[in-house]
């Protein structure tokens, strides 16, 4: 891997989901001084900390810390599931975060885009997920802020943006967030 590699995490495990194709997206507009690996997080068992321990965690835990581990930042792309992020999203940051103290996510900068068919953009999964970087100690960028509706029908099969100033937007948020993360890495 490139010294210089940010982590995208999708916060839908649809197959077609709209988020993760502006995610795609996204990754295509940037502008390049980083590359851009995504992590699966869809086969991540739920955290149980009675199965937390040295000798026994589920092996897919232990790999996904260690994946995680080298990036310089983290671009969560996240639907909006009842006002809030995905099970599935939640428990990838439970199951990174952990055990405590040799968090895999601590100090690494992040961005956060929602993304959403309705025409509220998410804002409650994408607020609820700073909450918990908070925690974290993710510093997460706070402008621009990227929350995409009317998802359905934005992005090609060949991941372009068909809509122009959401093209030139995501574009733009690239740019601020490859300057962020190169600032804080
Ligand atoms: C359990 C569930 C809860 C949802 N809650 C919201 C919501 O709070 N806000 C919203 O905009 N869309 C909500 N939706 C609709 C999702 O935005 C829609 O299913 C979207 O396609 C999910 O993202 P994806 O295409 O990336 O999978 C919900 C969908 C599901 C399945």
């Amino acid at each position: 891997m490139p010294a210089k590699n940010i982590v995208v995490i999708v916060g839908s495990l649809r197959r077609a989901s709209f988020t993760r194709r502006v995610a795609e997206a996204m990754v295509r507009l940037a502008p390049g001084a980083f590359g851009f690996q995504f992590a699966e997080i869809g086969r991540l068992p739920l955290y149980n900390q009675d199965l937390d321990s040295p000798d026994q965690s589920p092996k897919a835990w232990v790999e996904f810390r260690e994946f995680i581990r080298p990036f310089a930042g983290v671009l969560f792309a996240t639907p909006e599931h009842n006002r809030s992020i995905p099970a599935a999203l939640k428990n990838a940051l439970d199951v990174g975060s952990r055990p405590y103290g040799q968090s895999a996510w601590a100090g690494k900068p992040a961005g956060i885009v929602s993304v959403t068919p309705g025409a509220m953009g998410g804002f409650g999964a994408n607020h609820h997920l700073r909450q918990s970087l908070v925690f974290l100690n993710m510093p997460a960028m706070a402008q621009p802020e990227a929350y995409i509706g009317h998802a359905a029908d934005l992005i090609a099969d060949d991941f372009s943006v068909k809509v122009e100033s959401t093209r030139t937007f995501l574009g733009q948020y690239m740019t601020a967030f490859e300057t962020f993360v190169a600032k804080l890495a």
